[in-house]
């Protein structure tokens, strides 16, 4: 388990401060901090078709980039690249257990878990990111450079690469294997690694206003919602035949207002889009579906677990009344189980103890078998 380990501030105190304001080294966030998986694993992870991988070269002031999935690394040479890898919690158990640390911060905001190795001078190049970011070093050394937010000219550095010009730095540090710098976004900045050395970045990010108002609008598309016309049953007469009055445009803006302010099919929204998958899972469906005693005999001695990359969570306005969302649903469940859906939205992995007033109740029996067959669920070995 990876536990933060925190000394120069409290993670209130964090929050306040640093969250969204300016970055920060955290110096040894984790004691005796071990890679959870190896260069060779994760090169190995780069290799599989559904996992959304990228290598970056630079040579002579020259950069490239390719994407995976990769065949070989042999052609790269001993220096000046690195291996990104997005997603790894969907596929490294392991490795997940990093973002466990930042669950102060509610995971409808997470975005990933994102890994990289890189050989001596290996680097992404200087660039910025939209999303907020703690950069977990792991084995070996790299040189971080940071500026302050502002106005930075990007460009393309090769058709895959978003830099920014040079920037003076606010923070400039080595960091090793333990230390975390986080960075918010629109702060630019550059890692240089100065031997073979990982990193695990745990991402969190919001969505553009764009985006929400269009995934929405397929939303309402997709439920035969939002086909309500404006009515006008008391109108007067005009003297401008051109003109949209002023009463007029808000009667139009109330049009869409009103579907916003329908709280019942926002918030199904909300959950559905919030809990959509970022990334491609390893999805196992379960073949055989359980019986219900099987079940409770096996939550009476095991841990049930989520599949990494899996979201799931609920509104604290509408969780009583028995509604959850996972991975991109609506899920009733009986109101009497709220508890334990708590539960189960809060932990990647909930042990039988905790489990233990429950494995005889009927509706959490026919909730864990859905989850079980879906493959959103697993007992732990
Ligand atoms: C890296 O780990 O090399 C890149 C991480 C980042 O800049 O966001
Ligand atoms: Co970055």
């Amino acid at each position: 388990m990876f536990q933060l380990n925190l000394t120069q501030f409290t993670q209130e105190e964090f929050l306040r401060d640093y969250w969204q304001k300016k970055p920060v080294v955290i110096k040894q966030g984790f004691l005796n901090f071990e890679d959870p998986i190896s260069p060779d694993e994760l090169a190995g992870i780069a290799c599989e078709e559904q996992v959304q991988s990228r290598l970056i070269h630079h040579a002579d002031g020259k950069w490239q980039a390719e994407f995976g999935p990769f065949e070989s690394y042999d052609h790269l040479g001993e220096e000046n690249w690195s291996l990104v890898i997005q997603a790894l919690d969907n596929w490294s158990e392991d490795a997940a257990k990093i973002i466990e640390a930042f669950r102060f911060i509610p995971h409808w905001r997470l975005d990933d878990l994102m890994a990289s190795f890189a050989t001596p001078n290996g680097s992404v190049g200087p660039h910025m990111d939209k999303y907020d970011t703690f950069i977990c070093q792991g084995s070996g050394n790299r040189r971080w450079r940071v500026g302050d937010n502002g106005e930075h000219k990007e460009f393309s550095a090769h058709t895959a690469l978003l830099h920014v010009e040079s920037f003076d730095a606010i923070i400039d540090e080595e960091l090793e294997a333990g230390d975390i710098l986080y960075i918010p976004p629109g702060f630019p900045h550059e890692g240089k690694s100065l031997n073979n050395s990982m990193s695990f970045s745990v991402g969190f990010r919001t969505n553009s206003t764009v985006s929400l108002l269009s995934a929405f609008a397929d939303h309402l598309i997709d439920n035969d919602q939002g086909n309500e016309l404006i009515v006008d049953p008391n109108r007067e007469a005009t003297q401008h035949s051109g003109a949209i009055d002023s009463k007029d445009y808000l009667l139009i803006k109330n049009q869409l207002q009103q579907l916003l302010d329908n709280d019942d099919a926002f918030r199904s929204f909300t959950g559905c889009y919030m809990t959509q998958a970022k990334h491609e899972m390893d999805l196992v469906p379960n073949e055989e579906p359980f019986a219900d005693e099987d079940v409770t005999e096996i939550l009476s001695q095991t841990s049930l677990l989520r599949l990494g990359g899996l979201r799931a969570f609920y509104f604290t306005d509408t969780v009583e009344q028995g509604i959850c969302y996972i991975n991109g649903s609506q899920v009733d469940f009986d109101s009497s189980i709220t508890p334990v859906i708590k539960l189960l939205c809060d932990n990647v992995c909930v042990d039988s103890e905790a489990l233990e007033p429950w494995k005889e109740n009927p509706a959490f029996i026919s909730f864990v078998k859905a989850q079980l067959d879906l493959g959103y669920w697993y007992f732990a070995e």
